[in-house]
């Protein structure tokens, strides 16, 4: 007979299948949800303390930024809290800083912090403050540091930093110095652009395809960028032919016709402004065409015995011939002006030549003494508004015509000198000329018997003279048309 299971143990049996289908449920749900949303919510509560962590972390941060940078004057601080993927940022300003001056130095810092890497773990804290220096004029400060969260450690750990370049601002009307309130005029900058010049060549010492690029280096515009600090300019100087972009700093010791007292250090124009004692009788000798190895010497011997300096317009292919000459002539404490290279009367000449003309020179008085000619004479006098943009430096011309190249004469060339002469003025004579070299000790004598004192083109015009303009003594100053 075939035994039946009772009903009621079938129930039985499919009961306790049923329950262990539950207890499966439960195990699986103690393991998918259970678990994860108890790690969960320890880990909201881990966060919620390096929240609290960084907090304390970066108070600390900005109280020693406070400390040290701003010596705990009163200061604007803000702060960007981002929830995700973005680093909180902090920025501390001076209480009184002026909107426009954030604004355009917030936007820099940006800049940098764009071509950081950033993450939530981070923070970036930047910092913009202004100090008084002297007269009107306040330093302002900018910059940047990164830092990232060590979770071991529960500390920010420096990064990056970065500092803006310092920039100057006028009390007066808020704004920044730009190289234009400073410098104001074009001739101003030309005077920059040929003292950065010399400076590359003294810095670069270089080969002769880089001195090609500097010689020929284009005009400074508006836009070169040229920062303004209280006792020198920074030049940028864009790439040019075979010269690599170059930051040049420029001294003004070595632009001394720019500077404007608004923006200079009294103690500062004061040791690089000249003696302007306009009491005495000054006088400046001037010699052109040289070097010649016959008459140059006897002049240079002279000059030597009487202690006195002059200034020497050198002639390029003169230069080229008697490069040791032409350095003796600089090396005795002369002044050295260019006169061109072929004596071209330059302002009949198109710009080709004249470019020619006084590039050539440039280089043949830098590979003979390291210099740039500071100055122009050009032969005959003869400008206009081209030569002077090309030639970008002080046009030199005189007040007193020796005629010794006319009159090749000792007695008329002396006799010409004493009726034309006066004060403060210039005197052009020629180192190429025989006559000139055997009367010049007695026209020496002659000159400081009247009481005059021999002065160099540099000191006669107290080193004020600018590029574009012409002189033709101390007070006869034109502009070139
Ligand atoms: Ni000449």
């Amino acid at each position: 007979m075939r035994k039946v299971q009772p009903r009621h143990m079938q129930r039985t049996a499919s009961g306790w299948y049923t329950n262990k289908w539950i207890l499966l449920a439960l195990i699986i749900g103690i393991i998918f949800i259970v678990v994860p949303s108890s790690l969960f919510l320890i880990s909201k509560v881990d966060q919620k303390a390096v929240v609290k962590q960084k907090k304390v972390a970066t108070a600390h941060l900005v109280h020693e930024l406070e400390q040290t940078r701003f010596n705990n004057q009163a200061v604007s601080k803000k702060e960007t809290v981002h929830p995700t993927s973005q680093p909180t940022q902090v920025m501390v300003v001076d209480k009184n800083l002026p909107k426009d001056i954030q604004t355009s130095l917030t936007q820099k810092l940006q800049k940098i912090e764009t071509t950081w890497r950033s993450s939530s773990d981070e923070l970036l804290l930047s910092y913009i403050h202004i100090k008084p220096t002297f007269k009107n004029i306040e330093q302002v400060e900018a910059g940047i540091t990164s830092y990232e969260w060590n979770n071991r450690n529960k500390a920010y750990e420096q990064k990056k930093q970065e500092k803006l370049p310092l920039s100057y601002r006028q009390v007066t009307d808020n704004q920044l110095i730009t190289s234009q309130l400073f410098l104001k005029s074009e001739e101003n900058l030309a005077a920059v652009h040929l003292a950065t010049k010399q400076i590359l060549l003294d810095k670069l010492k270089p080969k002769s395809e880089v001195v090609d690029a500097i010689l020929t280096l284009p005009a400074f515009t508006w836009d070169t960028p040229i920062a303004y600090h209280p006792d020198h300019l920074v030049v940028t100087v864009p790439a040019s032919g075979k010269l690599t972009e170059q930051t040049v700093d420029v001294p003004y010791q070595k632009i001394k016709c720019v500077l404007n007292p608004d923006y200079v250090d009294d103690k500062l124009l004061a040791t690089t402004t000249a003696n302007q004692d306009s009491s005495t009788k000054k006088i400046a000798l001037t010699f052109d065409d040289g070097p010649n190895p016959t008459t140059t010497p006897k002049i240079l011997a002279t000059l030597k015995e009487q202690q006195i300096h002059a200034t020497f317009f050198q002639l390029g292919k003169n230069v080229a011939a008697h490069p040791e000459l032409a350095k003796q002539v600089h090396d005795e404490g002369h002044e050295i002006g260019s006169h061109t290279y072929n004596h071209v009367q330059l302002n009949k000449a198109d710009e080709q030549t004249i470019q020619k003309e006084i590039v050539e020179t440039d280089r043949a008085i830098y590979q003979a003494m390291g210099l740039l000619p500071q100055f122009i004479r050009p032969p005959y006098g003869a400008v206009n508004a081209t030569v002077a943009k090309l030639a970008g430096r002080p046009i030199i011309q005189w007040d007193v015509d020796s005629r010794d190249w006319a009159t090749k004469n000792a007695a008329k060339t002396l006799a010409q000198i004493q009726q034309t002469v006066s004060p403060n003025g210039i005197i052009l004579l020629h180192d190429i000329q025989p006559s000139t070299a055997a009367v010049l000790p007695q026209l020496i004598d002659w000159l400081k018997a009247q009481g005059y004192e021999f002065v160099t083109i540099d000191q006669l015009l107290h080193s004020q003279e600018k590029p574009f303009h012409q002189y033709f003594s101390q007070t006869d100053e034109r502009t070139v048309s």
